[in-house]
């Protein structure tokens, strides 16, 4: 049942996407493209989580379980933008009005000091600042996935991906 409402959530999400933000996906790429790659792309540079999630520890990074888990809920929740492969050129991800992240890079500065802003990511996705005003339509997974979830997708995400520390 209640794969069934997150299954529809996240449908009712992208048509909005599809119908209300697709006719001009084109234009705001070219105007990105005209403001240069620092400027659109600033937000990908470390932030520092608010003090709700300051505190927020993985104890699952390397766990097989948790890892299994969270391609699954990779799968179901997160493909459609960020693809299958992380890189989030999927031809949906195109003509979102911001990019998805590559999921890749831009995890951590150093290893142990991603998981609260990597926490803090999933949860809130694009429904603040400064993502919000950057016009990411990622949606606030803390509504669709329970705290456990989002530490497993976190595991599979960083299992599947990372590639090195900036
Ligand atoms: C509707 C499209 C969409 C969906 C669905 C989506 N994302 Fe995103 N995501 C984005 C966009 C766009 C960005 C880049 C803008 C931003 O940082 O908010 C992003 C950024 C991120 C970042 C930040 C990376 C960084 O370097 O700062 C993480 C982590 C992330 N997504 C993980 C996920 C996970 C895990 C899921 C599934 C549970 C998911 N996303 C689902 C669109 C999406």
């Amino acid at each position: 049942m209640q794969r069934a409402i997150v299954a529809l959530s996240l449908a009712v999400l992208l048509s909005v996407a599809m119908t209300g933000v697709l006719p001009t996906a084109g234009q705001h790429h070219h105007h990105h493209e005209h403001q240069g790659h620092q400027d659109t792309h600033k937000h990908h540079r470390w932030r520092t989580p608010p003090a709700a999630y300051a505190d927020k520890v993985s104890h699952r990074w390397g766990d097989d379980g948790a890892i299994a888990r969270g391609k699954a809920l990779y799968d179901t929740h997160c493909t459609a933008c960020h693809g299958a492969d992380g890189l989030g050129t999927t031809a949906f991800a195109k003509a979102l009005p911001h990019p998805p992240a590559d999921l890749m890079h831009h995890f951590h500065l150093h290893p142990g000091e991603g998981d609260a802003y990597l926490y803090w990511r999933v949860s809130e996705g694009g429904m603040v600042e400064p993502f919000k005003s950057a016009e990411s339509l990622m949606p606030a997974f803390k509504t669709l996935l329970s705290e456990d979830e989002r530490w497993d997708v976190l595991a599979y995400v960083c299992a599947a991906f990372h590639r090195g520390f900036e």
